[in-house]
């Protein structure tokens, strides 16, 4: 073992607070336990989806009652809340194992509005104008062209449709990694030669950090995107550490430092098909 892996096990052990709901759901993926995993995924989702419904429900009216789309719905937790809101709501996600999980929750949820779609292409399976709203939580870093599907969701939302959107932590911050589990070090990522780091989470030194669906997305380039689509903000927050607030207002410095992006954003209602 070389000098930086060596030095990097050591700095994870000085943060011994591994988050307990994130380390319950990697030991229940790594132990080959789908079920318990599924389960415990849908549960920790469906708390949290809670609170995304209730922060854009408190954000904007508009969205409820039409029919929405919930882009990388994973397990369905979310998808369910959104239900509670929405006329319809469509699921999509990459991975069939979760969805066929989440499909069976309808029945003991009692809800019948929501259903669900496997793709994986950059093309969404949907008509023009065909939702109201979109929900896109915690997706948008896991994506190696976020560009691309910001241009998709224009095209599939009706004219003055929106696009109810967070995600973080960014690249740039203590946890961008997205490992509170296996590597609790803050920075980690960005102290230490990748493959240190890679062995540190107990993967091959050669993993990259996209072949873990970590796109390194930051908050700058997050913000050129939405630029450079056709979408008019609505409504932006940067979520940063009371402790460091006036450092989000300085450039780089800030990308340490801000936890979460949380944006509302409409498509034009003239314009565009
Ligand atoms: C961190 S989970 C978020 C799940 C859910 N939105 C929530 O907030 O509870 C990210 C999800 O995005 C999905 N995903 C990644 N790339 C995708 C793509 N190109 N199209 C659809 N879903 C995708 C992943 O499979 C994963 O289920």
């Amino acid at each position: 073992m070389g000098l930086f892996d060596s030095l990097c096990r050591r700095y994870q052990s000085l943060f011994a607070h591994a988050h307990p709901e994130e380390a319950k759901l990697v030991e229940l993926h790594s132990i080959g336990q789908a079920e318990s995993f599924l389960a415990a995924y849908f549960a920790h989702e469906y708390r949290k989806g809670a609170d995304a419904v209730a922060r854009f429900a408190s954000l904007s009216s508009e969205w409820q009652g039409g029919r929405a789309l919930d882009f990388g719905c994973g397990a369905g937790g979310l998808t369910y809340r959104i239900a509670e809101h929405c006329r319809e709501v469509v699921g999509i996600d990459i991975e069939q194992y979760k969805l066929d999980f989440t499909a069976a929750q309808g029945e003991r949820l009692n809800v019948s509005n929501a259903r669900f779609v496997c793709s994986a292409s950059e093309t969404l399976p949907f008509a023009d104008a065909s939702f109201d709203c979109i929900f896109c939580i915690d997706v948008i870093e896991h994506l190696s062209t976020p560009e691309r599907f910001v241009a998709e969701f224009l095209r599939v939302l009706r004219p003055g449709g929106q696009l109810l959107l967070s995600f973080g932590p960014p690249w740039g911050h203590a946890h961008g990694k997205h490992m509170w589990a296996k590597l609790p070090g803050w920075w980690t990522h960005l102290l230490f030669p990748r493959p240190a780091v890679m062995r540190a989470a107990g993967f091959p030194p050669q993993t990259t950090w996209e072949e873990l669906g970590i796109h390194r997305l930051t908050v700058g380039h997050f913000e050129r995107v939405m630029r450079r689509s056709r979408f008019q903000p609505v409504y932006r927050r940067l979520l940063i550490n009371k402790l460091v607030a006036p450092l989000r207002f300085v450039p780089l410095v800030r990308e340490l430092f801000i936890a979460e992006v949380i944006g509302v954003y409409r498509k034009p209602t003239k314009g565009i098909a």
